[in-house]
């Protein structure tokens, strides 16, 4: 299978269906990273030069030969302390209060399956579709060990990397950096991807040159963000969407994060993800062990389409997990743009009767029916249902809701408090402040320390009684601020709080998964600010946005569709004037944009006309037709929205034999020009019928000349080409 050892040469291979992964234990017992890329047979350590390196520190046991030295050898795990002054993936403050730590191999096993992590989202699969391998490396000197943890899984050319630190030593150490994955490249010149953003235009697409110096993503802010998503990519500086070297790293985590990538003096690139440095020191007392999130790595020889999909089809049925994972979601009305904090029981079922008329199948009361939660600035925290203003209780809600034949979801911030509530009043010492200051505030509220077991297992209790009062199906999990003020009365070190606050909310959704199984969760965090790999495990979809406008929607999809799967982005219809942008847009583009991701609407029914409703009902009848594609098919980006006329993407089935093209015209002008969108992964030279006009195309000539994008007049026109393989 995809894990080989050679005892001649010490190489440890990882390989995958299209990809090989390469490290050696060399002569020192350094752990060398030799090769990652397209596959490949045999000793790849010819790629490691030895020249005097002027400056670079030189290990003792090398002797008087400066040839040798970390500053310029690629590694699997490079500390601080053994010469090498490129950024290390692993600082570690040691029992006599030095930074050293001088790593070098012990022993390796290769196991079946692959490694789960406790307490921590990971990549699962069955003992047949994986394989680990463990590789110790230990301080001789402090005793303290690093096991590296590899989980191959060839189908989908997917690699994931943890760390786990031992403290063998005697004595209490720190953990003050650490980056589970480091990817050292010796040769070529490549660009960073990421995606930036802010609340409500997350994930926008970046591509820079990775250049002499270090360039630096990442989230002080306890969550992954809004500002910079947890996930980047490595390229060839040629590499294009369907051709080229590139690599992914997506963190399998939800907390705060930096990714670094740089060039070193001899044009090496290194980059590496983990946590961010800022507030971290996770103390090890003797006999303790700290165990690192994974990293989700992918490497395409075929563009950055091809990494894509490598990550969408692992996150989609090796991540997600639950009833909903591979199932086609309900379609929802979400009540927050409807009417935000201002309903009734009454006008909640008014709308949802409206909803029901549609064909919609679920409703979703979000914010402002429990506590005196009638505005942002009291209420959370206290998880009682106000049935004065539902004017009933939730189970009689549900149940009438149900009654109409929608299934009901309910929104909550577990994670907040508002200084105004009565658990405010009760534990103020359970929210983030530090002693003798006054704490930030944003959204006029605060967060619980959700570090301390006792403040998760309370809100966990709360939560339960809610859900358990009716058949809730579905629960949007929403985090609405970053965090601050980190202090925790009970913890030893305050440097271990914002990770262990991660392991709280964790271990809630675990225990919310475990015990309503078949409930869907979305998650949320204002939108898109929580949107990661590590929520993913427990959330199969998330809000991808608080900007529903569908314009503002194709960048932000377009960002997002790099590293995460189509069924996981949640997009909603929502009103026009769009209430976050005032721009205006037909029912159609809105309708189109929204079908891309988890499928939904999100405004008031009252407000229009039978004509809209008209076209609501068809909207569905077609989202239901195209779900199954969309959600499960292979995504193509077909242009870049930041920079074409238009945006457009497009679902293939696996099988090839059904594609859905859909395209949004941005720029317009008179006398416009034509451009031709270029169909994408169909079967070769093979007809395929457009089945809403009928006429017949070839699948090569819609590859290499494309379809011409209809040059008709009006703003943000969308159109959509459903093309099915004619039978011979
Ligand atoms: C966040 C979410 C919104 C909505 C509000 C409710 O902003 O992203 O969708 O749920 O909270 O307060």
């Amino acid at each position: 299978m995809g894990i080989v050892y050679d005892e001649n040469n010490k190489t440890l291979t990882l390989h995958t269906k299209n990809t090989t992964y390469q490290m050696q234990v060399d002569r020192y017992g350094f752990l060398l990273h030799l090769y990652y890329g397209k596959r490949a047979e045999g000793c790849m350590d010819y790629l490691l030069t030895y020249y005097d390196r002027g400056f670079s520190g030189n290990p003792y046991e090398a002797g008087n030969d400066k040839t040798y030295s970390m500053d310029a050898l690629p590694q699997e795990f490079p500390s601080l302390g053994t010469g090498d002054y490129r950024t290390p993936a692993c600082i570690i403050k040691n029992t006599d209060r030095t930074y050293c730590s001088d790593f070098r191999y012990e022993s390796h096993c290769i196991k079946e399956g692959k490694y789960d992590l406790e307490g921590l989202p990971a990549v699962y699969a069955g003992a047949r579709e994986a394989q680990t391998l463990e590789v110790v490396l230990s301080d001789r000197v402090t005793g303290v060990r690093a096991k590296l943890l590899y989980g191959v899984l060839p189908e989908y050319d997917i690699i994931t990397r943890s760390v786990r630190i031992i403290n063998a030593s005697s004595g209490h150490i720190s953990v003050k950096k650490l980056a589970p994955a480091c990817l050292d490249i010796v040769g070529g010149k490549y660009d960073f991807i990421t995606f930036y953003g802010r609340h409500a235009m997350e994930r926008n697409f970046q591509r820079m040159p990775i250049g002499h110096g270090i360039s630096k993503i990442g989230s002080l802010r306890g969550t992954s963000s809004h500002q910079y998503n947890p996930a980047v990519i490595v390229a060839d500086r040629e590499t294009t969407e369907d051709a080229g070297a590139c690599y992914a790293m997506a963190f399998v985590y939800s907390g705060g994060f930096q990714s670094e990538a740089g060039q070193d003096q001899y044009y090496q690139t290194r980059v590496l993800m983990g946590f961010s440095e800022e507030q971290f020191a996770y103390p090890l007392n003797p006999g303790e062990e700290f165990q690192s999130p994974e990293v989700i790595m992918s490497y395409s020889s075929e563009g950055l389409g091809k990494l894509s999909q490598n990550l969408h089809c692992c996150m989609r049925r090796h991540l997600c997990r639950g009833k909903y994972k591979e199932t086609v979601r309900p379609i929802l009305l979400n009540s927050w743009e409807a009417s935000y904090f201002d309903f009734t029981g009454e006008s909640l079922l008014k709308l949802a009767r409206q909803a029901a008329d549609l064909g919609i199948e679920m409703f979703v009361m979000d914010d402002g029916w429990f506590g005196n939660r009638d505005s942002e600035m009291r209420g959370l925290g206290d998880w009682k249902v106000n049935e004065e203003k539902l004017g009933c209780t939730l189970g009689e809600l549900i149940g009438k809701i149900n009654d109409m034949g929608l299934k009901f979801g309910i929104w909550v911030e577990p994670e907040m408090v508002n200084e105004d509530s009565d658990l405010y009043r009760e534990h103020p010492d359970w929210a983030f402040v530090i002693p003798g200051r006054r704490p930030n505030r944003s959204r006029h509220q605060l967060v619980l320390d959700f570090s301390r077991k006792e403040v998760v297992d309370y809100i966990y209790e709360q939560i339960c009684g809610v859900l358990d009062q009716g058949n809730v199906e579905y629960i949007k999990w929403d985090m609405n601020r970053s965090i601050t003020d980190v202090y925790s009365a009970t913890a030893n070190s305050q440097g271990r709080v914002l990770h262990d606050y991660v392991l709280g909310l964790y271990d809630f959704l675990e225990r919310i998964v475990e015990r309503y199984p078949d409930i869907l969760i979305e998650g949320c965090s204002g939108g898109g600010g929580r949107f990661d790999a590590g929520m993913l495990y427990y959330t199969p979809q998330i809000w991808c946005s608080d900007n529903t406008d569908p314009v503002d929607r194709l960048q932000i999809q377009y960002g997002t569709s790099f590293i995460y799967p189509a069924s996981s982005v949640g997009a909603h219809v929502s009103a026009s004037p769009n209430h976050q942008t005032g721009r205006c847009t037909s029912l159609k583009t809105r309708g189109v944009v929204a079908m891309a991701g988890t499928f939904g609407y999100e405004l008031d029914l009252g407000e229009i006309s039978e004509e809209e409703k008209d076209e609501i009902r068809v909207q569905i009848a077609q989202y239901k037709e195209f779900a199954p594609l969309v959600q499960k098919g292979m995504y193509y980006r077909l242009t870049n929205p930041q920079t074409a006329d238009e945006g457009a993407w497009e679902f293939v089935s696996e099988d090839q034999r059904e594609a859905l093209v859909q395209a949004v015209s941005v720029r317009q002008h008179a006398n416009m020009t034509v451009d031709y969108i270029k169909v994408k992964g169909l079967k070769e030279n093979t007809m395929y019928r457009e089945t809403e006009s009928g006429r017949l195309y070839n699948s090569t000539a819609l590859r290499e000349a494309g379809i011409p994008m209809p040059a008709e007049l009006g703003e943000y026109r969308a159109y959509q080409w459903h093309f099915v393989q004619e039978e011979a």
